[in-house]
């Protein structure tokens, strides 16, 4: 590589789940924090930063394509971006990327962000690098502290995973299962909030796998509600083994604490539950949801699904929607099967046919469809509280979530941050609108 210019401007490009786009907030604060400015919008970057996601699909491929547009906007305006790719993608296969996409200055794990700036150095120095180091715990400290945040802001607090379901590269990508310390978190929430944040999303591959010591996931969401000017706590992605009684509890005690739960089932059928390595059944998740219910009666309920498993035949397809009628999901996310190199599940027998996974998937989505429409529509009438994300497309108009998680669109005085009163008016399959009632934050 020759030697360049050290970049003066950035661009973070996040792919993939919520922990990724905390990932990608972290890395524009370092880069930041180093003196280079984002590149505004349409103006190509000295530096791009891929963060990849590596859970689906050709995900490797997609890097490449993406890597094969940035050298050409580059030729086509006389000038060579240093590219970097971070991510899951760059923790499976750096060393391919290195091997395969010269154009590439740098690959870094998610574990190994924090040096970014140094590895930079390098590049700029005529250098290629590459960190895909897993130990978690340095890369948080090594982090400058947040300097801003919008009304909704994400706070990982766990990493990793490890479950080991059949299918999945998560174990693989993102290691043992790691907790941030409590009061680490209880700093970055606090500061969080006196940036500007009034609702935290706790993430973590399995974030109610979190707990330090005693101190239990649910002691975590309580010291947080503690902090006076935040309003509402989320939390995602849970695993059902790792629910306790305390969680369940505090979804009955702490009201800053939202009525919505996401908590993937994958499959309704217990012999493709048992092949994919998911250690619960499908009635064990059902009186488990009951549970939830029972605490908090109005608690909207999220899951992920995957269909064609290897050996998934249309009567265990059926148990899945058979279990979807059962809960009534507000919202949910589907997939179909995706084969990962490394995982278990990629080298079983019986793998499903594309157009028999599509058609399974189409007649998933109808049935999720379905029952999002029909949460949407029980909530016409109701008062609900909506925390103002940003402005909608017309005029005067707003945007922001309900506590379960629905968009509604509203008309008013408001402004981003506020927390509304609004009744909701008419529902849509994605979106609810609602009606102005007044403000209870500001
Ligand atoms: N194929 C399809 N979907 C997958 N998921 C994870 N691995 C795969 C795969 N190999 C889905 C699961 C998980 C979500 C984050 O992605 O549903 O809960
Ligand atoms: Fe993947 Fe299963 Fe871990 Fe979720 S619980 S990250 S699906 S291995």
């Amino acid at each position: 590589m020759r030697q360049s210019a050290p970049p003066q401007t950035f661009r973070v490009k996040s792919f993939g789940c919520q922990m990724n786009v905390y990932d990608g907030e972290r890395m524009a604060e370092l880069l930041a924090d180093k003196g280079l400015r984002a590149a505004p919008e349409g103006e190509e970057a000295d530096l791009v930063v891929l963060n990849t996601c590596h859970i689906r699909e050709k995900a490797a491929e997609k890097v490449y394509s993406d890597i094969g547009r940035l050298v050409k906007a580059g030729n086509e305006a006389g000038r060579k971006p240093m590219i970097a790719v971070a991510g899951c993608v760059a923790q499976a296969e750096g060393e391919e990327i290195m091997a395969r996409a010269p154009d590439v200055g740098l690959v870094v794990g998610p574990q190994a962000y924090h040096r970014l700036p140094e590895m930079i150095e390098r590049v700029a120095k005529g250098e290629r690098a590459a960190d895909t180091d897993m130990p978690a715990d340095a890369k948080f400290a090594a982090l400058p502290k947040r300097r801003r945040a919008g009304p909704s802001a994400f706070l990982t607090i766990q990493e990793g995973c490890d479950k080991f379901c059949t299918y999945c590269v998560v174990p693989y990508t993102r290691g043992a299962e790691i907790s941030r310390p409590f009061s680490d978190l209880l700093r970055e929430a606090e500061i969080l909030v006196e940036a500007g944040a009034r609702e935290i999303t706790l993430l973590g591959q399995n974030v109610n796998a979190w707990s330090e010591g005693e101190i239990g996931f649910d002691a975590l969401i309580k010291a947080i509600a503690r902090l006076p000017d935040l309003q509402r706590i989320r939390y995602t992605t849970s695993h059902p083994n790792d629910v306790t009684d305390g969680l369940i509890r505090a979804h009955a005690e702490e009201p800053k604490l939202m009525p919505f739960l996401h908590l993937p089932v994958q499959s309704g059928s217990d012999r493709v539950l048992k092949a994919m390595n998911r250690s619960h059944d499908a009635d064990g998740y059902l009186r488990l949801l009951d549970r939830f219910r029972a605490a908090r009666p109005d608690i909207a309920l999220s899951g992920d699904f995957i269909v064609g498993f290897p050996g998934e035949t249309e009567a265990e397809f059926e148990e899945t929607l058979r279990l979807v009628d059962a809960v009534g999901y507000a919202q949910a996310f589907s997939f179909k099967y995706s084969p990962r190199p490394g995982t278990p599940a990629a080298t079983m027998d019986g793998q499903v046919p594309r157009e028999v996974m599509d058609e399974r998937l189409q007649r998933l989505q109808a049935a999720l469809n379905r029952d999002q429409l029909a949460f949407n529509e029980a909530s016409v009438g109701k008062r609900c509280t909506v925390l103002v994300e940003r402005k909608g497309k017309k005029p005067g108009q707003w945007l922001g979530k309900s506590p379960w998680l629905q968009s509604v669109f509203f008309e008013g005085e408001a402004t981003i941050g506020d927390l509304v009163e609004v009744e909701l008016a008419e529902a849509g399959p994605n979106s609810m609108a609602g009606r102005l009632l007044e403000t209870i934050a500001a």
